[in-house]
């Protein structure tokens, strides 16, 4: 018996070692860790189990019969991070560049297909050079037998990607397909056709970094959700975010334990500036009214004009997509219709109520805006807003006008409970822009037009620029004080918490795309 544990021994020490010190050396020297190190930082001590340790593809085209790599270039398994089950695959770069095939497409299907039957979430760490060249179409098979089935756990375990290295061509569709990107800063790239293609084509002189690298995606394209200086930091992320969401949609997520007081928040008071037209930051609302420190920010740096995340609500997880009047007025524009839409889509499917604070001007005018269909992004996150059935609150700080009051999940689209600060202006639009239309003949025949339209201006914001005829109607269930606002969210959220909403029957909507 002895020689054949040894036997074992040897295969998983060779296993273990991918591909080779000198590759391994190399990683290391590129500012990468290996795919066994980064599973090794990211679940807890002692809990990861392998699965498929000894898979080799069977391929034996341009000599790959001598080569059979132990894992064929991808490590799967399960394991616990912060004591909850999740699945992983870390490709291993070290191994024929991490190229995806077949048997190593089958390793990450065997672990999607049970972290789907056990309702987990699902982490895929990514560094490979792409559909594995030798073996042809079988790894292109590969691929879209994952793509497959991203698209089916969509909505039912979180999946979460991060991008430690290359990922080029169609590989970059099943980070796509799941709910999260991260990308490490100078070591990892997407995109669908690198710099040589590029040049081919269009004649672009650009670097991978320039086409697809970390900044790229976090601030023109959107494509990724978070950037990390490093890979410890990325990996420390990806904890920090799971601990925000549930473990699938059947799930809520976990909740911190929480000892009352300190709900009266004074600073709130003091934030919006006595004129309506000045900016402030609304990360100092948000952070002035959830638990401590627990904001965590998705899509930070990519169309700032809105805010979206993750906090903690006396212990709850809680979504909050949020205006920011310190970045384009906080206007509504393409850009931020698409980021809060899929934001409130991911907290809906999953059970994270919505927490909604409203400082808009409308949506942003121009044909820059229009070319590239605000109508059809805006209308997404009407969609988003109207479908949800979480949980929803609106806390409405300053500017409510136009469409944008109706999209900013009013009490009309199914928001549960809406309060108003006193600084409120709930109106069609501006009362400037308001007087310039409806006293247009007036103030053009006046001895005076700029006195007249002062005036007519000052009487239209006296009638409109505050909370109460919507209270008066119940659009606005409660104009509160700024510094009450933690508590009655508090309340509320409570109050709401076995909420039971039903959409209509239905296969699934046609959400604007
Ligand atoms: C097979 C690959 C490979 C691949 C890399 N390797 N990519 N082997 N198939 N796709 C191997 C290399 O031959 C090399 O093996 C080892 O991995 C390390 O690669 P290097 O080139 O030495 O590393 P580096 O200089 O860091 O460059 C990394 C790279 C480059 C930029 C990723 O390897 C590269 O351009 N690879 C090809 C990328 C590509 O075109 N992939 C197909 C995309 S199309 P040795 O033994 O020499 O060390 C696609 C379609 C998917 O993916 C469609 C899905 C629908």
């Amino acid at each position: 018996m002895q020689d054949k544990i040894n036997e074992l021994e040897s295969k998983i020490e060779s296993a273990q070692l991918g591909g080779g010190e000198k590759r391994i050396e190399a990683q290391h020297a590129k500012n990468k860790l290996t795919a066994r190190e980064r599973i090794h930082f990211l679940m807890d001590e002692g809990s990861f189990e392998e699965i498929g340790m000894f898979v080799t593809h069977r391929s034996s085209n341009f000599g790959l019969e001598n080569n059979k790599p132990l894992g064929d270039g991808v490590v799967t398994g399960y394991g616990n991070i912060n004591g909850r089950l999740t699945y992983v695959f870390a490709q291993d770069f070290t191994v024929m560049g991490g190229s995806l095939a077949e048997a190593h497409a089958e390793k990450i299907v065997k672990i999607m297909d049970l972290a789907m039957k056990n309702g987990a979430p699902l982490i895929g760490l990514n560094d490979s050079g792409g559909a594995r060249i030798q073996e042809g179409v079988v790894s292109l098979g590969g691929y879209a037998d994952i793509f497959y089935r991203n698209t089916l756990a969509s909505g039912v375990i979180p999946q979460l990607s991060a991008i430690m290295g290359p990922c080029a061509g169609g590989a970059v569709y099943s980070p796509a397909l799941t709910d999260f990107i991260s990308m490490v800063e100078n070591t990892s790239y997407m995109f669908v056709t690198g710099p040589d293609v590029v040049k081919t084509v269009t004649h672009e002189e650009v670097t991978s970094e320039e086409l697809g690298g970390a900044s790229t995606h976090s601030t023109k394209s959107g494509v990724t959700h978070f950037t990390y200086a490093n890979e410890i930091e990325c990996i420390n992320g990806l904890k920090k975010l799971l601990s925000y969401i549930p473990q699938n949609c059947e799930e809520d997520a976990p909740s911190l334990p929480y000892t009352a007081g300190d709900e009266k928040r004074e600073k709130l008071n003091s934030i919006i500036p006595q004129n309506s037209n000045q900016p402030y930051d609304i990360l100092e609302v948000i952070s002035g009214t959830v638990d401590g420190n627990s904001f965590h920010e998705v899509h930070k740096d990519y169309a700032e004009n809105i805010v979206v995340g993750f906090a903690r609500m006396a212990g709850k997880s809680i979504g909050i997509v949020a205006n920011q009047p310190a970045f384009l007025a906080g206007v509504l524009d393409n850009n931020s219709s698409k980021k809060g839409a899929r934001f409130v889509r991911f907290c809906d499917a999953f059970n994270i109520p919505l927490l909604v604070f409203e400082d808009v001007p409308g949506f942003l005018p121009g044909t820059d805006q229009e070319w590239n269909a605000i109508i059809t992004n805006g209308a997404k996150l009407l969609y988003a807003f109207s479908e949800a059935t979480v949980p929803r609150i609106t806390v409405i700080t300053r500017k409510a006008y136009g469409g944008a009051y109706d999209v900013m999940n009013s009490k009309h689209i199914g928001a549960d409970m809406n309060f108003a600060w006193p600084s409120s202006e709930i109106a069609v639009m501006g009362a400037k822009g308001a007087a310039e239309i409806i006293f247009k003949k007036e103030i053009k025949e006046a001895a005076d037009s700029e006195a007249k339209l002062k005036e007519k201006e000052a009487e239209y914001a006296e009638m409109f620029a505050n909370p109460y005829n919507a209270a008066a109607r119940g659009y606005v269930d409660e104009v509160i004080r700024p510094d009450q606002t933690r508590e009655k969210l508090i309340k509320a959220f409570k109050m709401l918490e076995n909420k039971v909403d039903v959409l209509p029957k239905k296969k699934h909507g046609n959400i604007p795309m």
